[in-house]
């Protein structure tokens, strides 16, 4: 069966799904935004199992369990620092979430919720990442018929008027 996308706004910390997404940096050991928002609802279990994993690469991911939160798992990716797209910020990113599907079905994930990865502190324009995030789930949950559902979760509703707008596309 097709795997479900849906937009959302919500706080991602709150959702009930086996995995959400952090846009983290490549310390892994924490920060603002989306990533302070999950490491206080996680608790600090998250930051002592981040300790262990020295870091991540832009582009990539790591995967822990997902403590005090609904969630099971977290998906920490490192999104690309927005500097005007001259310096492989796009392929970057589509590899965010590339890398976070391919974790999330080597371990058995039927539902992920997204944030808006490198769309706040790191700048990358919110259209220009909306459409990538969409287009690049598209393509690859065909290859993983495991996965049930993927969530956009925003935190605006100018956001949300973006992904609805391309998911009806
Ligand atoms: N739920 C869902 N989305 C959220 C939430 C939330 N609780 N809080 C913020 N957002 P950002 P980045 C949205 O800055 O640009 C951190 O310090 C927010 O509106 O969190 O990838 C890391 O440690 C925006 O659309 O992540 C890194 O140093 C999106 O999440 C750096 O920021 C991403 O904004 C990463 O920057």
């Amino acid at each position: 069966m097709a795997t479900i996308l849906l937009a959302i706004n919500a706080d991602i910390t709150t959702l009930e799904v086996d995995a959400i997404v952090n846009a983290a940096n490549n310390s892994l050991l924490g920060g603002g935004g989306v990533d302070g928002a999950i490491h206080r609802a996680a608790g600090p279990g998250l930051l002592a199992e981040c300790r262990k994993l020295n870091g991540c690469a832009t582009g990539d991911v790591k995967i822990t369990n997902g403590y005090d939160l609904k969630a099971k798992y977290v998906i920490h990716t490192v999104g690309p620092v927005w500097h005007g797209g001259s310096r492989g910020e796009e392929e970057l990113l589509v590899s965010c979430y590339r890398r976070s599907l391919e974790i999330a079905a080597a371990n058995g994930i039927e539902s992920i919720a997204f944030p808006g990865i490198s769309t706040g502190v790191y700048g990358y324009p919110s259209e220009k990442a909306a459409e990538i995030a969409v287009r690049t789930v598209k393509a690859e949950t065909e290859k993983y018929p495991g996965l049930r559902e993927v969530i956009f979760c925003c935190f605006s509703e100018q956001a949300l008027r973006i992904y609805e707008r391309l998911l009806s596309e």
